[in-house]
Parts: structure tokens; sequence; C-alpha cells
């Protein structure tokens, strides 16, 4: 049975929301509980984060057009410990994917159409747009690690069209030293050089703009 080529969504979800609910209630959580006898690997991973890559529901990030690299390394962080703000929800699907199947799905992921940008919100400021395309008085530009695919800045991954509290809780999650997974505390140091404020406005500022086209 082929889920992912089923014509009927909601067809779909209903079994892998049973299997979902089944892993993640309590004292269930060791490998092998789903049964993906004739599912692509990435299918599970739809779930939550939908097969078309664009979540409705701002707890679950966007994966569609993101890095495949960027999404790799969260996965690998995520399943060695190294990120733990997920809410346990991604540590309590990792151990029931092959490790093997995880470029495919990384690549399954990043081809897809990236995601419309959302409608500019009432607190978008030109602050915002400042610090996100020039930096600030002791902040760099964001887009100068998080538009460039260059080898001499650190993977960052792309930021416009993501959900507006994804990225609120994950700038305020490293300014206070709750996401520590950036290698050299990249963005720990950079977070904790902004306000609550203009973290609350850059959210808002990025998630509403469209998502340039750049290569992976
Ligand atoms: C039960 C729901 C659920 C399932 C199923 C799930 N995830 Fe997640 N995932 C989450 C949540 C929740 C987060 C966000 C954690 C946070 O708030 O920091 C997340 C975050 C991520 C991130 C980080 C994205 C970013 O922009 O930082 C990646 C990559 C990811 N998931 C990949 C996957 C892959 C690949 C699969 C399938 C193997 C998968 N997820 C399955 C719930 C899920
Ligand atoms: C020097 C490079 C650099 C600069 C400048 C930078 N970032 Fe980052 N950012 C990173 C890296 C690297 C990561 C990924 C960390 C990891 O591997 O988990 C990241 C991750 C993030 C994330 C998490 C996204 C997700 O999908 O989980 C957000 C949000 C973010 N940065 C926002 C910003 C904002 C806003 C600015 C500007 C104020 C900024 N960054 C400036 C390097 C940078």
């Amino acid at each position: 049975m082929h889920l992912f080529r089923n014509s009927n969504p909601k067809a779909l979800f209903a079994p892998l929301a049973l299997a979902v609910a089944a892993v993640l209630s309590p004292g269930k959580g060791e490998a092998g509980m789903i049964d993906k006898d004739g599912m692509e690997p990435w299918e599970i991973c739809g779930m939550c984060h939908s097969l078309d890559g664009i979540s409705p529901m701002a707890k679950f990030p966007k994966l569609a057009g993101q890095r495949a690299a960027y999404i790799e390394k969260q996965f690998r962080d995520i399943h060695e410990g190294r990120r733990t703000n997920d809410g346990g929800q991604m540590q309590a699907i990792v151990t029931e994917v092959d490790p093997d199947d995880l470029p495919s799905i990384a690549s399954y992921f990043a081809a897809l159409p990236a995601p419309p940008p959302t409608a500019p919100g009432e607190d978008t400021t030109s602050h915002a747009e400042d610090l996100f395309n020039e930096g600030g008085d002791d902040t760099p530009a964001c887009l100068t690690c998080h538009g460039s695919t260059s080898s001499d800045v650190p993977l960052a991954p792309w930021l416009e069209a993501q959900h507006e509290e994804y990225l609120e809780k994950q700038l305020t999650e490293f300014k206070q030293g709750d996401r520590t997974n950036d290698l050299d505390g990249v963005m720990r140091s950079i977070a904790a050089r902004l306000s609550e404020k203009e973290i609350a406005d850059l959210a808002s500022y990025i998630a509403a703009q469209p998502r340039p086209e750049r290569s992976p």
C-alpha cells in the first residue's frame, strides 16, 4: 500500500495519526512501534510537517524548500540529544526512522516548492527590516548567513515564510540558552543581544517575506 499516492489526504491522515499517537503515548516510545510497510520514509514526517512541507500548525516548522543539509543536521542533533527544545515530539519520531533513509527524506522536503509568505503583521517595523537586511548596532545582518550558501558562513536555514510563532520560539530559546545546537554559539550570541520586542518584530517581519530562489 502506497499511502503517499493515495488520492484522499484524509484517508492518509487517519492511520498515520493513530500510529503516531501510539508512539507518543507515555512509555511506548521504543523503536519499531509504527508499521511502516509500504510507506515512503518521509510519510511519517508528513504527519506533523505535512506532506507538502507546509504545516498548518505553527508548532511544526515548515520544511518545504528548506536546505537538505540543515534538515539532516537538525534531525541528527535531535537524535543525538544536542537539540532538546522540541517538546519531545521529534525525539519520539527519530528512532522510528532508518538513518540510511535520512538523505532521501531531506531531499524530498528540500525539493518541494517553498511556502508562501504570511500576510504582513501590523507590528512589522522598519527596524526589523533593517536588522534583517543591514544589521543593528551590535548584531550582524541576518541575511549574511541566512541568505548565503557560502562555505565561509555557518550552515544556516532559510527563514523567510517560516511560521512567525516558530521563529519567535527559536530566537527566544537561543536567547535563554534553551536551544544550544548552534555551532560555536553563533545564534545564542546574536539572540542575546536582541530585545524581546526586537525578536517579536523580527519574527513577524521574516514570516511575511517571500523566500527568494537560492541554490541549496
Ligand atoms: C509528532 C510530530 C512530529 C513528527 C512526526 C515529526 N516532527 Fe519534526 N518537528 C516536530 C516539532 C514539534 C518540531 C519543532 C521543535 C521546536 O519547537 O523547536 C520539529 C522540528 C523539526 C525540524 C527542525 C526544523 C527547523 O527549521 O529547525 C526538522 C528538520 C524536522 N522536524 C524534521 C522531521 C523529519 C525529517 C521527520 C520525519 C522523520 C519529522 N520531523 C517528524 C514534530 C514532529
Ligand atoms: C553568523 C551567521 C548567522 C547570523 C548573522 C544569523 N544567524 Fe540565525 N542561525 C545561524 C545558524 C548557523 C543557525 C542554525 C543553527 C543550528 O545548526 O541549529 C541559525 C538558526 C536560526 C534560527 C532557527 C531557525 C529554525 O528553522 O529553526 C532562527 C530563527 C534564526 N537563526 C534567526 C536569525 C536572525 C533573526 C538573525 C539576525 C538578527 C540571525 N539569525 C543571524 C547563523 C546566523
